[in-house]
């Protein structure tokens, strides 16, 4: 065992993550004696590694696609916010012995939204697309900033709905299919489908983004996703992806694990600039 301690980032694919990276510089920024890897699960090896992971004295863990939701089921204990999204992307080593489950995705999507690019949510009409797991982490911590109302639009109109009961006990909510939009407009619109990465979009009318709206794409890659082109074309004010979201993501989960929060802007420009758009 070694005597610096040991974080990882578990997932399949873990090639390509920045998690490692994003880490390490927070780690020097705020000097902590950290070392943060990144290792190849598949899903049925996921209990297994966790185990030995802690066993050998790991401190936490960030769980990524696809072990989220048994990442979930694995803690002990879970925060309010990861009990609603049923997923995990943080797991930490409590002092007694047992692992706490805490999800910073939802969190780390309103600070990017309001400290790094100015958006206000309070008494704002926010339109989710997409009712699969990566809405469900973010649906709480945006209702926690009281806009006026959610809509959560999803091609299976049924999944949407279900999703909005589940969250109605925090705010106004509600889910519906892409056809009852029309006529409505939002003054953002969140991009939580799976569907850009093949280089889709959801069937969006025209007119939905309100003047002066925002897009946000959740995904991230080193061009413009479908739905930022998208959301340029529809002239949106800000026309956004989910860079910022990784590394607030990143920086809350760092703040749990070593009680000190990182700063993230300079990183995040250096993100920006490295992938030259
Ligand atoms: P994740 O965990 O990334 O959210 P998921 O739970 O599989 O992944 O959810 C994917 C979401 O993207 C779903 O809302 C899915 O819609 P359905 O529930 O109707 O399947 C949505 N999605 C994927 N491809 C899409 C497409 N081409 N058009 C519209 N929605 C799409």
């Amino acid at each position: 065992m070694s005597d610096i301690d040991q974080y990882a980032v578990f997932g399949s694919p873990i090639k390509h993550s920045k998690s490692p990276r994003i880490h390490k510089l927070f780690a020097e920024q705020t000097n902590q004696a950290l070392q943060y890897s990144a290792e190849l699960v598949p899903a049925e090896q996921f209990e297994q590694r966790v185990k030995a992971f802690f066993a050998q004295g790991g401190r936490g863990l960030n769980c990524t696609v696809p072990l989220k939701e048994l990442a979930w089921t694995y803690a002990d204990q879970l925060t309010e916010r990861a009990e609603l999204s049923k997923a995990v992307n943080t797991l930490a080593l409590q002092e007694d012995g047992s692992i706490l489950g805490d999800n910073t995705d939802g969190i780390g999507l309103v600070t990017d939204l309001m400290d790094n690019h100015a958006i206000g949510l309070k008494q704002k009409k926010i339109l989710i697309l997409g009712a699969g797991g990566a809405s469900r982490g973010i649906i709480g911590p945006l209702l926690d900033q009281q806009p006026q109302l959610i809509t959560v639009a999803n091609r299976t109109v049924a999944k949407a709905k279900i999703l909005a009961q589940e969250f109605s006990h925090k705010g106004t909510i509600n889910g519906c299919g892409y056809d009852e939009l029309t006529g409505q407009s939002f003054d953002l619109i969140l991009n939580a489908t799976s569907a850009s990465l093949s280089d889709e979009l959801p069937p969006l009318a025209a007119g939905l983004l309100a003047e002066q709206g925002s897009c946000y794409d959740l995904a991230y890659a080193n061009k413009a996703t479908t739905f930022v082109r998208w959301a340029r074309e529809q002239q949106a004010e800000k026309s956004l992806d989910g860079l910022g979201m990784l590394v607030e993501q990143a920086a809350e989960a760092f703040y749990l694990w070593r009680g000190v929060r990182p700063k993230t802007e300079e990183l995040i420009q250096q993100l920006e600039a490295e992938r030259g758009e």
